[in-house]
């Protein structure tokens, strides 16, 4: 079943792809917050640029849809520089990454997204490349085998990661600045929605914006998306003009509440509320009570549902808090019949 998800950070619609590129920042002063990451970068990049030398290996990790492919390309642009883009899975073997590098030029950046997934082999290629812009290439087989070494331009790669604890150290320690992006602020992403506004020409009041950014769970991806959605309906219902009462007609229609949780968010926390008592529940029997995937709940639900302080992780499980009862109206010694209906 492909229920669509309005929530989900993860890109999948060919419109949403368009509309992910044209609302892209280009220029670090287009990006809106994570002011301490970008005054990190700004020195980090005017150093290298002083020195005349490649930028040293970045690394982007945080939730999905808070921005790291777009700072990637921030960075290429604020450099002057190309970038290649591609994924820890889309290189399958070790024979792919030293044609990607072989490939590149003097001061390209490699962006390799969901680096957490490269094969072994593969990163045993990027340790050399990365450390000395070296590529061993072993030559022959058995007793006769040799390593034959070969220059590489130097290059910066950039990974990005929303799971940082899955990436090996060897791989962690070859990168010169690690940078968390972090959940935008409320008012951050009402920037950013009338940013996107102005560049689709929709017309947002401002109260209509807040609104919307409230819902957003501070993340651009989601922001962008509830407007093109809410846009969607002052076409069709009103007449083109996103106001206070067409944001809220639409958004409740979608099922997003106003703290921006969706019904999957809600079946995980009554899930693990109803069926084990508020906690604690391993992940994968909370997978399997949901229907929903480990890596979905972990990547994309929990995040949000901790920093809002609704969920906890702990060692023997998740366990939801007294806020999240609050939120939903239900207490534990009086469960909904939500898992009925
Ligand atoms: N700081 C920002 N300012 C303005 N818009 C932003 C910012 N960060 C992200 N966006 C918008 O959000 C969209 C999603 O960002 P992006 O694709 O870079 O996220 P991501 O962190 O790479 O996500 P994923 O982990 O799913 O790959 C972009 O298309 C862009 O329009
Ligand atoms: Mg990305």
């Amino acid at each position: 079943m492909e229920e669509e998800r309005i929530i989900a950070s993860e890109v999948s619609d060919p419109e949403d792809v368009a509309l992910d590129v044209t609302l892209r920042p280009k220029r670090l002063v287009e990006y809106i917050g994570q002011t301490r990451v970008k005054q990190n970068l700004e020195i980090f990049m005017a150093a290298a640029k002083k020195r005349n030398e490649p930028l040293e290996h970045v690394l982007l990790y945080g939730p999905p849809g808070l921005g790291k492919t777009t700072l990637a390309g921030v960075i290429a642009n604020e450099m002057g520089v190309n970038i290649k883009v591609t994924s820890g899975p889309a290189i399958e073997r070790a024979g792919d990454v030293a044609a990607i590098l072989t490939n590149l030029e003097e001061g390209d950046i490699l962006f390799i997204d969901e680096i957490h997934r490269l094969q072994k082999t593969v990163e045993e290629v990027l340790y050399p490349a990365m450390e000395d812009y070296s590529l061993d290439l072993i030559v022959g087989k058995g007793p006769s085998a040799r390593v034959l070494k070969l220059d590489l331009p130097r290059f910066t790669l950039i990974g990005a990661t929303t799971r940082i604890s899955l990436l090996s150290s060897p791989l962690r320690d070859r990168f010169g600045a690690i940078y968390p992006l972090s959940f935008y602020e409320e008012d951050e992403i009402s920037n950013i929605i009338a940013r996107s506004s102005r560049i689709l020409s929709i017309q947002v009041e401002n109260r209509a914006n807040t609104i919307i950014a409230q819902r957003s769970r501070r993340t651009p991806r989601i922001a962008n998306r509830l407007l093109k959605r809410v846009r969607d309906y002052a076409d069709v219902k009103a007449d083109g003009t996103v106001t206070e009462d067409v944001a809220h007609a639409a958004l409740d229609m979608l099922e997003v509440d106003a703290l921006g949780l969706d019904m999957v968010d809600r079946k995980i926390l009554i899930a693990i509320i109803e069926k084990f008592g508020g906690g604690p529940v391993g992940l994968g029997t909370l997978a399997a009570s949901t229907s929903e995937e480990e890596a979905t709940i972990e990547d994309i639900y929990e995040p949000y549902l901790m920093q809002l302080g609704f969920l906890e992780r702990t060692p023997r499980g998740r366990m939801t808090t007294d806020r999240a009862h609050e939120h939903l109206g239900i207490s534990l010694d009086s469960p909904s019949n939500l898992f009925e209906s």
